[in-house]
């Protein structure tokens, strides 16, 4: 919140009135939890005296109150006090939610990423430069009106939109008709879909170690196990798959064959046909996250293991997000048509379906073409951007840490020489202003790696992060 600096009322007294007003108004309800004195000095650009003084006011008069070890919580509003009730205690219920929280890390990631001063050095999406804010905009003015409703849609989504896509994947040798496609809020919605849809608690997930799905809790948070498996530079080592198969209940398999993500990886062909053929014999489904397929940078990617698979083997993901539009929320699952239709109906339930204009622009992208040029440019821009981050760790990060050059997606997973404590690093890096991603959040024992991106910063600000990464590792390893 910006505060009035100018002001002849004091700065304390700019964040005492913001803090009560948020009490007052119950967004801030009896029980909760105040963030921490770092915070909200970080949120204000104050000093951490100036946000003591707020506090102690904000004590004395009955509003909040700062518990041993616990941290400042709310502990009555003023609307309470007048109307002499006790308020819900919300805490109790926000712990009670079936999902997790997320990690801390990630929230407080979550949160930095929205500060302009931060440079963010870890983030799985597209820096602002590379949408095609223009293009999209006439797309959007040019839509007819005869197409555009504003009811609710299918429920597998807007026809023209599944047509659209299913030309789309064909392209990518995926022959999928429209009724089996379901078009999903993004990829991560689809594994929602998938971990709600078709997995029981106590069912186990095959994954690679490290992988994305460690840094979100979609299965776990429906009690499922999560089975990591060694992968190496080719991605996941198919040999243990079979044994797992059998030892543990209602198995399936998540896989991002191509340009990985947090480790970059390809999956050559001749590795994609050996995971299919273990899987089609031991029946063992897999779920294809395909996000990053058309970002490749030195030559496309072998064929997807959904191009490959006969016998509806394969649930395939896939998304605008990293190519397009991350805001646009729009994603596909294609599979099995009774798969297809079970998670058609779950999604019925949870929202009636994605956004209708969001189809029909999704829909006009692909039928203009403005899609696939667009994806061809980010294509530029990102092999431009790996060049230079790999020159850049050429210049300061020789002698720390190793990494192998992806050959598409968004990442670099970097392996720091020197053993580092992670949290130390990331809170060290953050009070320099650069944002990175810990391999911790995608394998808790990669304690010795970082997930860099080329696909947000500048190549001016990547140069900044890189210098000023350098000193912090030197100066903490020493
Ligand atoms: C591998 C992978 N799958 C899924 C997602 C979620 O993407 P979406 O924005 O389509 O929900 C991401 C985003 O970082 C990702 O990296």
């Amino acid at each position: 919140m910006p505060l009035k600096r100018q002001s002849a009322i004091p700065l304390y007294r700019q964040i005492q009135d913001y803090i009560a007003e948020k009490i007052k108004n119950g967004e801030w309800a009896s029980g909760a939890k105040l963030p921490s004195q770092r915070a909200l000095a970080s949120f204000f650009h104050v000093n951490r005296s100036t946000i003591i003084t707020a506090l102690e006011s904000l004590a004395a008069q009955g509003l909040i109150e700062g518990r041993h070890g616990g941290g400042t919580r709310v502990i009555n509003s003023t609307w309470s006090l007048m109307a002499q009730k006790k308020a819900t205690d919300w805490g109790t219920y926000v712990e009670a939610g079936r999902y997790k929280p997320n990690l801390p890390m990630i929230q407080k990631i979550n949160l930095a990423e929205f500060n302009p001063r931060v440079i963010r050095m870890g983030t799985g999406e597209l820096s602002p430069e590379l949408l095609p804010s223009e293009k999209f905009t006439e797309l959007v003015k040019a839509l007819s009106p005869n197409l555009l409703s504003l009811g609710y849609q299918e429920p597998k989504g807007a026809l023209h939109l599944r047509e659209a896509l299913s030309r789309h994947l064909k392209t990518d040798g995926i022959n999928a008709s429209p009724s089996s496609i379901l078009v999903v809020s993004g990829a991560l919605q689809a594994l929602q879909l998938i971990s709600s849809g078709l997995l029981d608690r106590g069912s186990s997930l095959l994954l690679a170690k490290p992988s994305y799905l460690y840094s979100v809790h979609v299965f776990q948070s429906l009690g499922m196990r999560f089975i990591g498996l060694p992968s190496d530079h080719e991605g996941l080592q198919p040999e243990r798959l079979a044994a797992c198969k059998r030892k543990y209940h209602g198995v399936i398999l998540y896989t991002i064959p191509s340009f990985d993500n947090p480790t970059g990886a390809l999956m050559p062909e001749k590795r994609r046909q050996q995971l299919l053929s273990v899987c089609q014999q031991e029946q063992l489904p897999i779920i294809e996250d395909d996000v990053y397929r058309e970002l490749w940078l030195d030559a496309p990617p072998p064929p997807s293991l959904k191009s490959m698979d006969h016998s509806g083997n394969v649930l395939y993901v896939g998304s605008m997000s990293k190519v397009l539009s991350a805001g646009l929320r729009i994603g596909w699952i294609v599979g099995p048509e009774a798969v297809i239709e079970r998670l058609a109906d779950i999604k019925m339930q949870s929202d009636y379906g994605s956004s209708s204009l969001a189809q029909l622009a999704a829909a006009e992208c692909l039928r203009t073409g403005l899609y696939q040029e667009h994806a061809a440019f980010v294509r530029k821009q990102l092999r431009m951007r790996r060049n230079h981050l790999v020159d850049l760790l050429h210049t300061y990060f020789a002698d720390l840490g190793q990494w192998q050059i992806p050959s598409g997606g968004f990442y670099i997973w970097l392996e720091l020489l020197p053993a580092i404590d992670p949290k130390l690093l990331f809170e060290a890096a953050l009070r320099h202003d650069v944002l990175i991603n810990p391999g911790v959040l995608y394998d808790r024992s990669a304690r010795r790696y970082l997930r860099l991106s080329y696909a947000y910063a500048s190549l001016q600000e990547m140069e900044q992060a890189m210098q000023r990464l350098r000193n912090i590792v030197v100066e903490l390893a020493n």
